[in-house]
């Protein structure tokens, strides 16, 4: 988790039924030690209370212009001088247009204009009042005045539309926040990392399938820590049940070949994960028709190999991935069996799990593994399935060859 210790934010809550979600946002950035403080629009008090505002931020929440002792102890300019970064969120049409025209009738607007500080904006607003020609023409003057902005998100709006004008996801506004504060910790910027995830599905006619219990949790953890590292992250992934990660492309699939043929698209990559249970093999024919029940009459299903993507993607000669690493779900002799894949499928780092029934990985939310890689085997105590993710993908970045960026 990056430390934003002796940083202080100074986040603007516009009035926008989004200000909710800076609650989370708070919450986040205080875990991380980050000094908050706020500044409250009018409008804003209409949908969250000032009061849960203070009691997270453990601050004073500014909100009115010209209050005496306000000016005596520091004052609006000092409140955006004192501040690493501004955040505007939500960022209202209506703040975004303040801000574009320099105007400075209340405490937020003139902050915003006293500051030299950075400033990142999370703009929320009703679909149409986003893609207004005014908040667009907006929009380009903040983006060159150099105000960095994050979102909106397509999405179901409060106000039952559809389309872009959905606040970015706190975790998303956070690790903006982050590149901007501290962009020593994402030392995946500007690198590729695909990742597989979940079950696949093999079809044996229109309503039956072969698969198997894989949750996708480890993968889906994964994930969101290459995301936290600045990776552009791209996440193929079987049918599970689990919230995509901010951030994070994600491509569904449904069987092996699917999987393969998303993975080989999305080439090239610096780091390639499979973390996906793949199916290692699939009915020969799926039937057109649901195959009846007849009495006495049990079908024969003949099967045949599935493609081994992790090996296919490992051995490839162009496009190769620096790193590939694969994992080892076994239910004995774990290290042995991990170090035997780690040649067979060519790749460069295995991540060993024990995955009896006993262990209880299957489906939990901890995970115990062993890294086994040319280098030697480092053994994992029991851990979180995110800790193991965030452990890896640090690993994994210091082993990244500097100039291994992704090939045109
Ligand atoms: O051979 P096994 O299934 O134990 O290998 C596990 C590793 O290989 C995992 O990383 C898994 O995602 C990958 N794999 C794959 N395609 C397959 C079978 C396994 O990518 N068809």
């Amino acid at each position: 988790m990056t430390s934003l210790s002796g940083k202080t934010v100074l986040l603007v809550i516009g009035g926008g039924i989004a200000a909710y979600k800076c609650l989370e946002l708070i919450r986040l950035l205080k875990q991380r030690e980050a000094r908050v403080r706020t500044i409250m629009t009018r409008a804003a008090e209409e949908f969250v209370t000032p009061l849960s505002v203070a009691s997270l931020t453990g601050e004073k929440v500014h909100t009115a212009l010209f209050s005496l002792t306000d000016e005596i102890e520091m004052g609006h300019i000092e409140l955006s001088r004192a501040a690493d970064l501004l955040v505007v969120a939500p960022a209202t049409a209506d703040l975004m247009a303040k801000m574009a025209h320099g105007l400075a009738d209340d405490l937020a607007s003139t902050a915003l204009l006293a500051t030299d500080k950075p400033v990142l904006i999370a703009p929320a607003m009703n679909v149409r009042m986003w893609t207004h020609a005014a908040t667009q023409r907006n929009l380009e003057t903040l983006r060159r005045d150099d105000i960095a902005v994050i979102g909106p998100n397509d999405g179901e709006m409060a106000c039952g539309e559809y389309g872009p004008g959905r606040m970015a996801e706190p975790a998303e506004i956070l690790a903006a926040i982050e590149a901007k504060l501290r962009p020593a910790a994402r030392p995946l910027a500007g690198r590729k990392v695909l990742i597989t995830a979940g079950p696949t599905r093999e079809a044996i006619d229109p309503v039956r399938y072969i698969s198997n219990h894989s949750s996708g949790k480890q993968g889906y953890a994964i994930a969101a820590a290459a995301v936290a590292l600045g990776a552009e992250t791209v996440l193929v992934s079987g049918p599970v049940s689990l919230p995509i990660p901010p951030g994070v492309q994600m491509i569904p699939v449904e069987s092996a070949a699917q999987m393969l043929a998303a993975c080989e698209s999305e080439l090239p990559c610096d780091i390639a994960i499979f973390a996906a249970a793949v199916a290692d093999w699939r009915v020969a024919q799926v039937a057109g028709e649901k195959i009846k029940k007849s009495e006495g009459r049990i079908p024969a299903l003949a099967m045949v190999e599935n493609p081994d993507i992790l090996a296919t993607v490992a051995k490839r000669r162009d496009k190769r991935p620096a790193i590939v690493v694969g994992f080892a779900a076994e239910t004995s002799d774990v290290v042995n069996q991990a170090r035997a894949k780690l040649a067979s499928k060519g790749c460069d780092l295995i991540v060993a799990n024990d995955v009896s029934t006993a262990s209880g990985v299957f489906g939990g939310d901890r995970n115990k593994v062993h890294i086994v890689s040319p280098a030697g085997v480092e053994i994992w105590p029991d851990m979180p399935k995110q800790e193991v993710a965030r452990k890896l993908m640090d690993l994994l970045a210091s082993r990244l060859p500097p100039r291994a960026k992704a090939a045109e």
